[in-house]
């Protein structure tokens, strides 16, 4: 991940299909724009963003307005049950923490990652070492050049078995495989949370009820003994840090506070504009009409690029059902994965390694060095050319 931001700065003429950064949408920005400067015009409201503490478990007018959005979906919510933090990433940090590190259990316990490919920014993120359990997953081939990965509920339940598991987490959609679990998985693995009484983590940085960046979209509701974490980053706000948890009310009350001894309190940006959105009924027209769409037809866009110009070529791409990256697996890839990375730096297209996200499981043999994630967030230009780039390296690999 350094590497993919060294070369950035490096070479600021790279075409960037590697990081998780959101895509620039204008009509979003104006939205932004113009809640600032009504905040900015307001002396009350200036002073409530730069000059006061957030209470220790986020924004409470926040909160309120979110329980209240929760509710109307029908989850059984109280402001008991949410609190904020800087980035969802610091709150998977603290959670993974809690629920398996030493206060929690009598030993260092284990996070079980049901189906790898996972999101990255998890490695690393326990306190003791090898936090995490990953299950390899069974794999469909989709006509031609699609493909499909599925839980493995024998792998699953055998990890449960055989480790000391304190939470299940997996993230809907999946970064990076644009995977989106059906809701019969997440009631199987609902299942074997209850029974073996841990928490089942649902990141849905992605997913619903924002941003919504799902294409075939089967809604989850929150209910007691599920943790989900959501975040603002990818509704188009990164920069201003916000995370949200709904969760059970006796793990809130412990995240609150070590959210307070980690950061004091949160920033009051992402609360000040994302509540201003909830308050003017915004947020679902804007995730439906305009997010939502915006990403759609990127991807669109992407794979035709793909379809045109990777002809005769072996390769596969996950069957994109949400988040804003393509997985793409060639078969029999005379090179590794890493390889092809650096083969494509070394021309200006930056990409990210797959092997990486294999992380948890060392023994897994299924592809795990075959595989790249490309983003689309990038213009339309930067892809094609992109697209044309990585083509040409494809091929000449394959007919070497
Ligand atoms: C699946 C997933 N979860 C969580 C995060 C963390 O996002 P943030 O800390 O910006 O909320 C990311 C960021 O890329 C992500 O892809």
């Amino acid at each position: 991940m350094a590497d993919l931001g060294e070369a950035l700065n490096v070479n600021p003429d790279l075409l960037f299909l590697g990081g998780g950064n959101p895509a620039q949408i204008p009509e979003f920005e104006q939205l932004m724009a113009s809640e600032l400067a009504a905040i900015a015009a307001d002396e009350e409201q200036l002073h409530r963003l730069l000059g006061v503490y957030q209470s220790p478990r986020g924004s409470e007018t926040l909160i309120s307005e979110l329980c209240s959005y929760f509710q109307h979906l029908g989850w059984p919510v109280s402001e008991k049950n949410i609190c904020l933090s800087s980035g969802s990433q610091s709150a998977f940090f603290m959670l993974f923490n809690l629920l398996a590190g030493p206060s929690e259990c009598k030993q260092l316990g284990k996070i079980l990652l049901p189906m790898l490919p996972e999101y990255l920014g998890y490695a690393g993120q326990g306190l003791g070492n090898n936090m995490f359990v990953g299950c390899a997953p069974k794999l469909s081939r989709v006509g031609e050049h699609e493909f499909k990965y599925h839980c493995d509920f024998d792998a699953v339940e055998q990890a449960l078995r055989s480790e000391h598991i304190c939470a299940l987490c997996v993230s809907r959609p999946t970064n990076p495989s644009g995977n989106v679990h059906s809701l019969e998985t997440m009631h199987r693995l609902g299942q074997l949370a209850d029974s073996n009484a841990v928490p089942l983590i649902v990141d849905g940085a992605y997913g619903s009820p924002f941003p919504g960046i799902v294409y075939d979209e089967q809604a989850l509701a929150w209910q007691s003994n599920r943790v989900f974490v959501l975040s603002l980053s990818k509704l188009g706000l990164p920069g201003a840090r916000t995370g949200i948890v709904v969760a059970d009310e006796q793990l809130i009350s412990k995240l609150s506070s070590v959210n307070t001894v980690l950061s004091l309190a949160n920033g009051n940006l992402g609360p000040a504009l994302f509540e201003s959105l909830l308050k003017k009924r915004q947020l679902d027209r804007l995730c439906a009409e305009t997010i939502q769409p915006f990403y759609a037809k990127k991807r669109e866009y992407m794979l035709s690029l793909i379809k045109a110009n990777w002809v005769g070529l072996p390769y596969r791409v996950h069957r994109a059902q949400g988040a804003f990256f393509l997985w793409l697996w060639f078969e029999n890839l005379p090179i590794s994965s890493a390889q092809l990375y650096e083969r494509l730096k070394a021309r200006s297209v930056l990409v990210m390694d797959g092997s990486h996200f294999f992380f948890a499981n060392a023994s897994t043999s299924l592809h795990t060095e075959q595989c790249i994630r490309l983003s689309y967030c990038a213009d339309d230009e930067v892809l094609a050319r992109a697209i044309t780039i990585i083509g040409d390296e494809l091929k000449a690999l394959y007919s070497a």
